[in-house]
């Protein structure tokens, strides 16, 4: 068994730069804001010494599958040569993040009329939400520039994520989330990792907005999703979801739209390997909001995708509860390049999909759920054909929000809103627990009823 890591000659990339997405300035450094020092806005890593073939990157990555060194061992750096490079394999902080299945769902393929439905599901990461894979590469960066700090504003995950990593790279962590709007889950796990974490009494934007003065004013190192190395991380999902479908891409690829790194990331990803070679034709990306967050729906269809419409974020989807998108311009970008849609979806559609995906023995938590809702109404605007592949990304793990599965169950999720008579038409999805006596009797009575209901 090798411990080494698999390089090739020749497939190594040796570096990067950062690039402006709207005035296009290039700089080898950035500032601790990750803002453009010409026009302020974001910047994204490119590479302009790219120069190998698609075949040796493919079997390089499928070769290292057999190494055992923790860089091959992560579904992230498992595709080096595609991110920003390290000096050495054991700079890399890795949980063995990535490496996620890719499921089958027969089910709500047959609910929505496609042939073939497939999730990858993003919460089988670490720490059970697709940030990990942006986390291992943007963590390793801020200790690689001698960083001790590290922060983030979060609705959750990213802070669970940022908190994991910075714990095993010897990081200290800052979380800032707004005050009782998060799941107890996600706090729960920033907590054990050992963040120091603060709950602000303003919502995500608020905390987001407050992050960016702070990384002006104190060492600290940014890690939400305006960090363009979290979002070479990210990439790698598109790249492992290509590899596990043999190089042939789906028709469509369906993502969930909060503060828009990820979309942006995976959308990167589907236009590099287009210009590698790697894949011929690109599948169609599209973005699903929760209707009470719909930022970029409205930024595209009121304003042309010109300029953001900022909203006041509302959802029990709390993962994707965004009103101001930070990177809602490199979500349009790479919709528009890819020829995707936006779509938004309501409370109860959210809840149904949930349940929905759930039954399939697969689950995952409400933001991810938008994905399902959204193909529905994408087959029914006609933008997704009933003969064509979709494949959904599911962001996070169904543990990571226990709350909402028991009120839907139970049949609290809509109580006392506008949305409490229609969700009746939910009552055959749940599955509320019941309180027995303790005997045979009770039991097989309910086993019975079970059998003979639909
Ligand atoms: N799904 C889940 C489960 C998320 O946690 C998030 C974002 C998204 C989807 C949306 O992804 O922001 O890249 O468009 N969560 C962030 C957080 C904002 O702080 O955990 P996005």
């Amino acid at each position: 068994m090798t411990t080494l890591s698999t390089t090739t000659p020749g497939v190594r990339q040796t570096d990067f730069r950062f690039r402006c997405i709207a005035c296009g300035n290039l700089s080898d450094e950035a500032s601790q804001n990750f803002r453009c020092a010409n026009c302020g806005d974001l910047l994204e890593i490119i590479y302009p010494h790219w120069k190998e073939t698609a075949n040796n990157l493919r079997s390089t990555w499928s070769q290292r599958r057999l190494s055992q060194s923790a860089v091959d061992l992560s579904g992230v750096w498992r595709f080096r040569e595609l991110l920003p490079a390290i000096e050495s394999d054991d700079q890399a902080i890795t949980l063995r993040e990535g490496n996620t299945p890719l499921y089958d769902l027969p089910q709500c393929a047959r609910l929505t009329g496609v042939p073939r439905l497939l999730a990858k599901h993003q919460g089988m990461n670490p720490t059970g939400s697709f940030k990990d894979a942006g986390m291992t590469v943007a963590a390793t960066f801020a200790r690689r520039s001698g960083f001790r700090w590290v922060a983030c504003a979060s609705t959750g995950n990213t802070s669970a994520s940022m908190a994991a990593y910075a714990a095993r790279g010897g990081l200290r962590s800052l979380v800032l989330v707004p005050e009782g709007k998060i799941s107890w889950s996600k706090l729960s796990q920033a907590l054990d990792y050992g963040a120091v974490t603060c709950q602000l009494c303003t919502d995500f934007d608020g905390c987001l907005k407050l992050l960016q003065e702070l990384v002006l004013r104190a060492p600290v190192y940014q890690l939400n999703s305006i960090n363009p190395f979290r979002l070479e991380g990210q990439k790698t999902l598109a790249l492992e979801l290509l590899e596990q479908l043999d190089w042939q891409p789906p028709d469509h690829i369906i993502v969930p739209g909060g503060n828009l790194g990820n979309s942006s990331a995976i959308g990167k990803a589907l236009l590099e390997m287009r210009d590698l070679g790697l894949i011929s034709q690109l599948p169609k990306l599209s973005v699903i909001q929760a209707e009470g967050a719909n930022a970029l729906v409205r930024t595209l269809r009121e304003a042309a995708g010109k300029s953001l419409i900022s909203v006041r974020a509302e959802t029990r989807a709390t993962a994707i509860r965004i009103g101001n998108p930070a990177s809602w311009k490199k979500a349009a970008h790479v919709l528009e390049a890819t020829g995707g849609a936006c779509e938004q979806v309501t409370e109860i559609e959210i809840a149904q999909a949930k349940a929905e995906i759930g039954a399939e023995g697969i689950g995952c938590e409400p933001a991810s759920a938008v994905t399902l809702a959204g193909l529905k109404k994408l087959l029914q605007r006609g933008f997704v054909k009933p003969q064509e592949s979709v494949v959904l990304v599911l962001t996070g793990n169904l543990l990571k929000d226990p709350d909402f599965t028991m009120e839907f169950h139970r049949g609290d999720l809509f109580k006392g809103t506008r949305d409490e008579d229609a969700s009746a038409a939910l009552n055959p999805l749940r599955r509320p627990p019941m309180v027995l006596d303790a005997t045979l009797d009770a039991v097989i009575r309910t086993l019975e009823q079970a059998e003979n209901s639909p």
